[in-house]
């Protein structure tokens, strides 16, 4: 595996065992990384009313704002699958509005990993930028 990003994989990779998943099975780490070098983790928890789940990401980024972090450098994602698992669109919405443009580390059940830019995977996004335009 690349050296880039390593210790951010393993984060993620640890975090994952703590995916609390019972309904679909399907266990998602994730690991954001801040400029100041912090590594701050989150899990998939999932709901018996199915639609108040929340995604890896999600729990990661709002631990980090919450803990008084605002800029970021990257975020891993790693899940049990062979393919990699980019975030779903309200996670990639909430990490461009709250990180901006990041690296996405995706890494797959074989520890190949593949990184991507945020703003590549969600183009034309809607930011406080353009909510604030006017005011
Ligand atoms: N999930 C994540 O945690 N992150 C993603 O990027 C995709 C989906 C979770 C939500 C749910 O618990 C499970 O994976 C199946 O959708």
């Amino acid at each position: 595996m690349k050296k880039k990003y390593r210790y951010l994989t393993e984060a993620a990779q640890s975090v994952m065992q703590n995916a609390y998943s019972p309904f679909s099975k399907f266990r998602v780490g994730a690991a954001i990384l801040t400029n100041d070098g912090k590594i701050i983790t989150g899990c998939n928890i999932e709901n018996s009313s199915f639609s108040l789940t929340i995604c890896a990401e999600r729990v990661a980024i709002f631990k980090a704002i919450s803990e008084g972090v605002t800029k970021f450098k990257a975020i891993a994602v790693v899940s049990d699958a062979k393919d990699f698992t980019p975030p779903c669109g309200a996670c990639r919405q909430v990490l461009v509005d709250l990180a901006g443009n990041i690296d996405i580390v995706l890494i797959n059940s074989h520890n190949q990993m593949k990184i991507k830019k945020l703003n590549d995977l969600i183009p034309l996004a809607f930011t406080k930028k353009k909510l604030m335009k006017g005011k």
